[in-house]
């Protein structure tokens, strides 16, 4: 088969993917050419079967170390803005896609390593990982969503303080996970198995249920709760007119399980 990629690899089988970025040398840091590749392999080739998603990085030592700290090194202001716009953009096509993204956390999430973390739906973390921002220690900020989404998922004041103080506040995997940044943290061995059982707990569901869960969630943090309450109402009568909680509840009450 031809090589499609060059920093990222695309596993599918069957209703999952897995997409490893591939630059272990260089703790996976992003550079334009990951991120393009990250967009391409989600929107042009995840097979119309695939219901989730995983991202990781390659090695034990990093999820992702950050932005390609020496590709940044040359950027004019014209092109930062253009990759900055880059990676908003892609992750936040992982917010918005039906299926379900998950980030599987070894070693270090910095930077725009965190940041695509906190754009997947559930991070799933070794218990030695690494969370922070340390872009300021480089005269920075985030540019792919971190003065966004931080503070959304642990609040003001603990995520300025992360923000703000940099290499200073990196989060160990059990402080991300008491925060509300990491879903679970698990002993690093364990990390594999703990995905695969989130995996099959998600497969084992109504596809259109988890799909609309997912964006009724992540919709109430931009509508108010009123138009949030009413997209939920219309989402769960929208159920009833389909097979799928046919099947759901006729399994529980038959005590059987659903064939989705
Ligand atoms: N961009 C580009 N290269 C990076 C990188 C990044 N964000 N993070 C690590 N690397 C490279 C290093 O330059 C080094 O490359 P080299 O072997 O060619 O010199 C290699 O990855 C290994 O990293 P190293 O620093 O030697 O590992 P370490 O164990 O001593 O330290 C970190 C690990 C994560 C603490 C350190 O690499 C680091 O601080 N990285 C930058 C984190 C950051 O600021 N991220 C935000 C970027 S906006």
């Amino acid at each position: 088969m031809d090589k499609i990629f060059d920093t990222i690899i695309l596993e599918q089988e069957g209703p999952v993917a897995q997409i490893t970025i591939n630059r272990s040398d260089k703790l996976n840091a992003l550079n334009t050419t990951v991120i393009e590749e990250l967009g391409t392999a989600i929107f042009e080739h995840i097979n119309a079967e695939v219901r989730v998603i995983v991202i990781t990085g390659s090695g034990s030592k990093a999820f992702v170390a950050g932005a390609d700290i020496a590709a940044m090194q040359s950027l004019s202001p014209e092109e930062a803005l253009e990759f900055s716009r880059q990676g908003q953009s892609v992750f936040s096509a992982l917010e918005k896609i039906p299926q379900i993204v998950i980030a599987k956390v070894r070693g270090f999430a910095l930077g725009g390593g965190c940041e695509l973390a906190m754009s997947c739906d559930l991070i799933i973390a070794g218990e030695s990982s690494k969370f922070g921002q340390p872009e300021v220690n480089l005269g920075l900020i985030p540019g792919f969503g971190g003065t966004q989404r931080l503070a959304k998922r642990v609040g003001l004041p603990v995520a300025l303080d992360i923000l703000l103080t940099g290499k200073a506040k990196m989060l160990t995997a059990q402080q991300a996970f008491q925060l509300g940044l990491a879903s679970r943290v698990v002993a690093d061995e364990q990390l594999d198995n703990e995905v695969d059982e989130v995996i099959k707990a998600i497969l084992a569901s109504g596809p259109n249920a988890v799909a609309e869960t997912k964006r009724l969630c992540r919709q109430s943090f931009e509508v108010s709760l009123d138009a949030g309450l009413s997209s939920e109402a219309s989402t769960f009568a929208t159920c009833f007119a389909g097979e799928e909680a046919d099947e759901g509840i006729s399994a529980f009450l038959e005590k059987r399980a659903p064939k989705f």
